[in-house]
């Protein structure tokens, strides 16, 4: 049948469309088991598909918790049974019947409800469905934008509403385990001040105040701080944090946080307690046994040997520093560069000159002009650079990776920020190009001992690494004035399969430090007062020593359910360029909104409107 016709026919059949009236649903499309034989029941749903066989009409229902055949059948309700022809792809109907055992051989194992079917006495049409614009089931061909410009019909195939249930289940299971502990859930505002948390705030202006904006929550940081000193003493709030950073298959500009704080702990008490946590999520939602406590590592160690400070351990391909070895090389490359690092892969000889090629280019994006290889054959070193590379410096690096023929050896060298990112990143690409990756595997670590601060090269000054409530580690109190790229922070990460799924630290809880701490990020005091005046405040008022961290609530999700983009796992997520295609926001708005607001745009954004 054409799509016109399709269509004419959705549209006549409406006049059969009915009211509930006093039908009542009885059970789900996943409910009924054989135990259910010969039960009246009423069932609601979607049509899935039609198929008229023998006089027989087989439709399956679905709603959102999985299909129930239904069969209208001449003898047992002829009415019925002439009127069903109508039902189309997720057309809404819903049925009177009874339970009966499928026939020998009609038995399907791979549904729920697959050793029954439902025989209709009576069925009503609750709506019609235009053509659905792909079909609604797990394998799908068309691309996102067409998803998430449907979503709502994205959202019925199976996979998407597993999914739903899925994020529901772990947040259920999360706050039971934070109420068992003593947590308060508490709500901070969404219309609110600055938190810098590193990234781009969201700005939403005041009509009430012209000329002034409220920021949307980076993440609820001081609030839940301001909570400590109120002596709520244990705060969670599982809460939307809204950051206008470039988007990532791992980051979205609204996301939500699993945000926690304690009063009078240490950081062993937070770790134990967010460990506590994930143990309970994976054993209630996947039946999965975490063995605790997790793995740590130093922040230190962690970019000399994977050359990110989120590791993922699932794998090896390790790097190995090689700076001492070729320092002075002819290779001027190498020779000259603050950090060299190499990679050994075993028996990675048989990586064809494309896949090297394709390489080069991703490491590019961090940086790199180029990335060198040695191919270790029985008779020479393969290589565009072997030639450069004096004996010593070949003996050196052979007895650093511990070659073996059959290997290959990429490199990287430069400068150390660029080169840790540039290899650390090639070594999960190639991790999952070569299958080393095992599946069902999770693998937690603690990245602790986190440096105070980072340098940002564009400020040309020191920022927070985590942000500037964090407490400087014992004894790097004076560093953090004489020395702030040595000070460490009383910082932790919890990473997942090389995934960043939580962070948190010690809190700084004196008025004092908090103050020098501005000082040292190069806060005028003036600045400081006027920014965070509020929070210094609150600790010279009998703050108690408190700390905490965060989970990315989607980032696990993604995690615990395979997906490969935290898209897949929010109801109505954004894309890449932090639009929803669904209600086609951000969109303009006209000018007297404006007005009111006390805004005008400026020329230049107007003209590039109207482009
Ligand atoms: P942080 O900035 O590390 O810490 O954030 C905590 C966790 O939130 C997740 N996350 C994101 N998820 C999706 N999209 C994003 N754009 C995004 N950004 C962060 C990550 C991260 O580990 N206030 C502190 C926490 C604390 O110190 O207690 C904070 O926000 O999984
Ligand atoms: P060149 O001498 O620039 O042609 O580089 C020789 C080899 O070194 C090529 O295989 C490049 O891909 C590689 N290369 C260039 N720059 C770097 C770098 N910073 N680190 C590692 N390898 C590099």
């Amino acid at each position: 049948m054409s799509e016109v016709q399709v269509q004419d026919l959705q549209c006549e059949h409406q006049q059969f469309i009915a009211e509930l009236g006093d039908w009542k649903r009885t059970h789900g499309c996943c409910d009924l088991t054989a135990a259910d034989e010969g039960r009246d029941v009423c069932l609601m749903g979607w049509a899935q598909y039609r198929r008229d066989h023998g006089g027989l009409i087989f439709v399956d229902m679905r709603d959102r918790d999985g299909l129930t055949q239904v069969v209208f059948s001449p003898e047992v309700a002829p009415e019925a049974h002439r009127t069903a022809s109508i039902l189309r792809a997720e057309y809404v109907f819903a049925i009177r019947g009874r339970v009966r055992l499928r026939p020998e051989g009609m038995i399907n194992p791979h549904m729920k409800t697959g050793e029954i079917e439902v025989v209709v006495s009576e069925w009503k049409l609750l709506n019609t469905s235009k053509t659905p614009p792909f079909p609604i089931e797990d394998r799908t061909e068309v691309g996102e934008n067409v998803r998430l410009q449907w979503r709502y019909l994205d959202l019925r195939r199976p996979r998407m509403a597993a999914n739903l249930k899925l994020r529901h289940k772990v947040a259920q299971c999360i706050r039971r385990y934070l109420d068992e502990g003593g947590f308060l859930e508490v709500e901070t505002p969404i219309l609110t001040k600055s938190t810098p948390e590193g990234a781009r705030d969201f700005l939403v202006p005041s009509r009430l105040n012209q000329g002034q904006f409220y920021a949307l929550p980076q993440s609820p940081q001081i609030f839940k701080q301001l909570l400590m000193v109120s002596g709520v003493d244990r705060y969670f709030q599982i809460v939307r944090c809204f950051r206008d950073e470039d988007l990532r298959a791992d980051r979205q500009p609204e996301f939500t946080q699993v945000d926690i704080e304690m009063s009078f702990v240490d950081e062993e008490q937070v770790m134990t307690m967010a460990e506590g946590l994930m143990a309970r999520v994976f054993r209630d939602v996947m039946g999965v046994d975490i063995p605790l406590p997790f793995p740590r590592m130093k922040y230190d160690e962690a970019m000399l040997r994977y050359g990110v400070d989120k590791p993922d351990t699932r794998f090896g391909l390790e790097l190995v520093d090689i700076t001492d070895i070729v320092r002075g090389s002819n290779f001027k490359v190498f020779g000259k560069a603050e950090l060299v690092k190499a990679m050994k892969v075993e028996g990675g000889e048989r990586l064809t000159r494309k896949e090297i090629d394709e390489f080069t280019e991703f490491v590019k994006v961090y940086g790199a002009q180029g990335l060198a290889w040695i191919k270790i054959r029985a008779d020479e070193w393969q290589s565009p650079i072997a030639k450069f590379l004096s004996q010593e410096e070949r003996d050196g690096i052979a007895r650093a990776l511990d070659l073996k023929v059959g290997d290959i050896v990429f490199f990287q060298a430069g400068e150390a920020g660029m080169v840790n990112a540039a290899l650390g990143n090639l070594r999960v690409k190639l991790g999952h190009h070569l299958g080393l990756v095992p599946e069902n595997s999770f693998n937690f670590l603690w990245v602790t001992e986190f440096p105070l601060y980072e340098y940002d090269k564009e400020e040309k000054r020191y920022v927070a690494c985590h942000h500037p409530f964090t407490s400087p580690a014992p004894g790097h109190m004076e560093l953090m004035r004489t020395d702030p790229a040595h000070a460490k922070a009383r910082a932790y990460d919890m990473v997942l399969n090389g995934s960043e799924v939580g962070g948190g630290s010690i809190r700084i809880h004196s008025g004092e430090v908090q103050r020098s701490m501005f000082d040292a990020l190069g806060f005028s005091r003036e600045r400081a007062e006027e920014q965070f005046g509020f929070l210094i405040r609150a600790l010279e008022h009998g703050a108690p020593p408190h700390g905490g961290l965060a989970f990315g609530l989607d980032r696990l999700i993604m995690i615990l359910s395979g997906m490969p983009s935290i898209r897949d796992v929010i109801a109505f997520p954004k894309t890449q360029k932090a639009t929803c295609l669904l209600t086609d926001a951000p969109s303009t708005v006209d000018s007297a909104q404006l007005r009111e607001l006390g805004l005008r745009l400026r020329e230049k954004a107007t003209e590039e409107k109207q482009q």
